[in-house]
C-alpha cells in the first residue's frame, strides 16, 4: 500500500506491465526514460492530479512492483492505493488491478502506461456518455491510412475504411460493467471496451488525441519526449 487509501467514486488503472520487446531496452516499456524519469511516472502523476480520479491501482511488471510503488511514493502521488503483479496479456493485467477495487467504486478507467501523455480534458470526455447512461466510453481518432489484410507476404483485400477508428486510452466504464465484462472469458481482448462489447454493453466513442500516441518504438519515444 503506497497512499492514504482515499477510496472513492472513481479509480484509475494503470496497464503498465508489458515488457516493451520492440523497445528494445533492458527494462520493462514502462520504466523506460522519458524527459529523465520512467515512463509510467508520467501516468501515475496525471492521474494524481485529477481531480476527477479518486484512487489509482497500477499493474506492474513481474518483478518491478518495489520499483513501481517507489515511484508512486518519490512522485507523492497519494491515490495510488495498490501496485499488483501483471498478468501475461493486458487483460491479465487488468483483471489483477480490477481485484483492488473495492465493490463502492462507481466508475472505473483504464489506462496504458504506454500512453503517457494523458490530461485531464481527456479524462472529463469520457464521463459525459456515462452521465447520459452508457456503459463505457472510449477516445478514438480517424484511421488515415488505407487499409490492407495481408497473408503470406500478399494483400488480400482492401478494407473499407468507412466508420473504421482507432481506439485509445484511457477508457472509462460503470464499475458493475466492467466487473462483468471480466467475469467472462477475457482471451484475446486488446482493449477493455471490446469486453465491454463482447458482454452488450453500450460503449460511446469520444474525441481522442494523437498526443495519447501509444509508446511502442524508441521513434515513439522520441516524438513523445518532444511533446513533453
Ligand atoms: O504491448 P502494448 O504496448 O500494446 O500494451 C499496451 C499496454 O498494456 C501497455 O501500457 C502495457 O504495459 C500494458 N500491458 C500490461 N500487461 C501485459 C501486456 C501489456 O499491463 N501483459
Amino acid at each position: 500500500m503506497v497512499g492514504s487509501g482515499d477510496v472513492g467514486a472513481t479509480w484509475a488503472l494503470i496497464a503498465a506491465a508489458g515488457s516493451g520487446e520492440r523497445l528494445g531496452m533492458d527494462r520493462p516499456k514502462a520504466f523506460a526514460a522519458l524527459g529523465g524519469r520512467p515512463l509510467l511516472a508520467e501516468s501515475i502523476d496525471r492521474l494524481d492530479r485529477s481531480e476527477v480520479v479518486d484512487a489509482i491501482v497500477v499493474a506492474a511488471p513481474p518483478g518491478w512492483e518495489e520499483p513501481s510503488i517507489l515511484l508512486a511514493e518519490e512522485l507523492a502521488a497519494s491515490k495510488v492505493v495498490a501496485c499488483v503483479t501483471g498478468g501475461a496479456t493486458r487483460a491479465e493485467s487488468v483483471a489483477a488491478a480490477l481485484a483492488e477495487v473495492p465493490e463502492a467504486a462507481l466508475v472505473i478507467m483504464v489506462h496504458d502506461a504506454a500512453r503517457p501523455l494523458l490530461d485531464e480534458a481527456h479524462l472529463e470526455r469520457l464521463l459525459v456518455p456515462l452521465a447520459e447512461g452508457y456503459d463505457g466510453a472510449v477516445p478514438v481518432v480517424p484511421v488515415a491510412d488505407t487499409l490492407k489484410r495481408v497473408r503470406d507476404g500478399a494483400v488480400v483485400e482492401t478494407v473499407d475504411r468507412e466508420g473504421l477508428v482507432a481506439a485509445q486510452t484511457p477508457q472509462a466504464f460503470l464499475a458493475a460493467t466492467l466487473r462483468r465484462a471480466f467475469a467472462g472469458d477475457v482471451d484475446g481482448a486488446t482493449d477493455c471496451a471490446g469486453l465491454v462489447e463482447r458482454a452488450g454493453g453500450r460503449v460511446a466513442v469520444v474525441e481522442g488525441d494523437a498526443r495519447l500516441l501509444k509508446v511502442t518504438t524508441p521513434a515513439d519515444l522520441a516524438l513523445v519526449e518532444s511533446w513533453l
